[in-house]
């Protein structure tokens, strides 16, 4: 799908032959002389037309214009957000194997703070996928005219809105594949193909590899799998060596049965996402490889199957993990931070500015939170804010949930360190506790996107998020001053500079 800006006004877009035309109508719609302005004017003055995001008003081949299917929708109060909604709502209802050019037009409207959610928007309308049907009928829609009085200042936008989409639809790929054609082998490949972009390069380790690190604990849940485990360890240079990177560690369980704790049968197939946390992490390198800003990011992805099985791992047995720390397994379905603990030590070597992970860790997440919001912890109140600034400004939003030292009292074991569960009763914080004491050494954040990186039910699908969260997160990066060679690589655990949060105009684009 190619999307190109065009500075057309509302009558040049009207004259355009097209499949279909949508119009974005602001409250402040100011009609001209031409056709299509005064049908606009005429539908609102009667009330058939008015600024709520969700309201459509279609035609067919109207006179007024040159496509075949129009729509008009108010963009509400013109926030980025309504806009989002418009253009979701409007592309929906002209979803069709005949539309292959689309024009949007933003009919006077300023349009630059708006174009990377409208390309995000018309492209997770139409994604489809695809890979495992035998009569793949994938995504019609192949050029999108983007059309406003300031589209040639909407350059930047335009470009991070494209590297977002590939790197949401790249997470949404490899999310969506049933676990039989996502095995940790399948990602480890995927990941390594990423090396093909300038300034990227990968390494994939496997079970000898592995051992030989000492990550007791993330082996021990690939123990019950016939599939060997991979760790994936993915760099985007896009700076001198010597520049502390953010490190981004995603949760890969390619599917997790809860192991000899097994969990119930109903919905099982859903934990085909449970890599959801890895598929964002191959997102994000993807998009950045198109960027190129000027920073590095590392991504870590312990990838395994959770299975029962004679070999697997028993309720009781205890691990011992990479960091030294032993672990006693009381439910074999909390494998997710039994894998990132191991790769969050596997971190501490790059000395980074900041350690993420991502992870659908927790079904107390989706209580908390349900879909809207995905959890967030830090040790770090400035990554704390960093985080929480960038999910508003990409509409992927999270919300920060306390790490009080008091909720990881339950992590108490009487024949190991801790154990790998505490009480039901605030899960999803206890889980974070768990990961907190495998990163005392570098700030760092969590994202428990149990409840986000999927929707169930009759749309069923990986959301691709929170690859807009991070993106804008280490974008922002670049835009904060880059310390001194020297001082970098002594500074990391706590850079002095603080971690600026600012809309990442400054990305060099292509
Ligand atoms: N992958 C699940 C978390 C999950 C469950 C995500 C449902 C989305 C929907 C994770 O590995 C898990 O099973 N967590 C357990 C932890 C519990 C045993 C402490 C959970 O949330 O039930
Ligand atoms: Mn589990
Ligand atoms: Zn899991």
């Amino acid at each position: 799908m190619n999307f190109e800006l065009k500075s057309l006004d509302l009558a040049a877009c009207a004259a355009e032959k097209c499949d279909a035309l949508v119009v974005l109508v602001p409250e402040a719609f100011a009609a001209g002389k031409d056709a299509l302005s005064q049908l606009i004017a005429q539908a609102r003055k009667i009330g058939d037309l008015d600024s709520k995001p969700g309201k459509l008003l279609q035609m067919y081949r109207p006179a007024a214009a040159a496509a075949v299917r129009v729509v008009l929708v108010g963009t509400g109060d013109g926030s980025v957000r309504q806009v989002r909604q418009a253009v979701a709502n409007a592309v929906a209802a002209i979803k069709s194997p005949a539309v292959h050019k689309l024009i949007i037009s933003f009919a006077g409207a300023p349009a630059q703070k708006a174009v990377r959610a409208v390309v995000q928007a018309v492209a997770d309308t139409t994604y489809v996928y695809t890979t495992t049907k035998s009569k793949p009928e994938g995504r019609a829609l192949s050029q999108v005219w983007l059309c406003a009085p300031d589209a040639a200042l909407a350059k930047a936008e335009l470009a991070l809105g494209t590297a977002t989409v590939a790197g949401v639809e790249l997470a949404k790929e490899w999310a969506n594949r049933p676990a039989n054609h996502a095995t940790p082998t399948m990602l480890g490949t995927a990941a390594k193909s990423l090396a093909r972009f300038p300034k990227l390069s990968c390494e994939v380790l496997g079970p000898k590899e592995v051992a030989k690190l000492g990550m007791g604990s993330f082996m021990s849940v690939a123990q019950g799998s016939k599939e060997p485990l991979r760790f994936i360890v993915l760099r985007y240079n896009g700076t001198a060596k010597t520049v502390a990177p953010t490190v981004l560690v995603g949760k890969g369980i390619t599917f997790d049965t809860g192991g000899i704790s097994i969990k119930p049968s109903a919905e099982m197939d859903e934990m085909k996402f449970d890599m959801c946390g890895a598929a964002s992490v191959l997102g994000v390198l993807r998009a950045l490889a198109d960027l190129k800003p000027v920073i590095n990011v590392v991504g870590l992805i312990p990838a395994c199957e959770n299975m029962p099985d004679g070999g697997a791992v028993k309720p009781g047995d205890v691990v011992t993990s990479m960091s030294g720390q032993t672990i006693e397994n009381l439910n074999t379905d909390a494998e997710g931070r039994l894998v990132l603990c191991d790769a969050l030590t596997y971190a501490e070597r790059f000395k980074p500015r900041a350690v993420i992970d991502i992870a659908t860790l927790t079904g107390a997440c989706v209580i908390a939170l349900g879909g809207v919001r995905s959890g967030m912890f830090s040790s770090d109140d400035t990554l704390a804010a960093a985080l929480l600034a960038a999910g508003e400004s990409a509409l992927d939003p999270c919300w920060r949930l306390p790490l009080d030292d008091e909720y990881g009292e339950g992590l108490k074991s009487n024949f190991a360190d801790m154990a790998n569960v505490a009480g039901r009763a605030g899960g999803a914080i206890t889980a974070a506790k768990f990961l907190q004491r495998f990163t005392a050494k570098m700030p760092w954040g969590h994202l428990d996107i149990a409840g986000t990186a999927w929707k169930s039910g009759a749309a069923k699908g990986a959301t691709g998020r929170p690859v807009g969260l991070l993106l804008d997160y280490v974008l922002a990066q670049a835009a904060a001053p880059v310390l001194p060679a020297k001082t970098a690589t002594k500074t990391v655990a706590k850079p002095k500079a603080p971690v600026k949060v600012a809309v990442p105009r400054k990305v060099s684009v292509k």
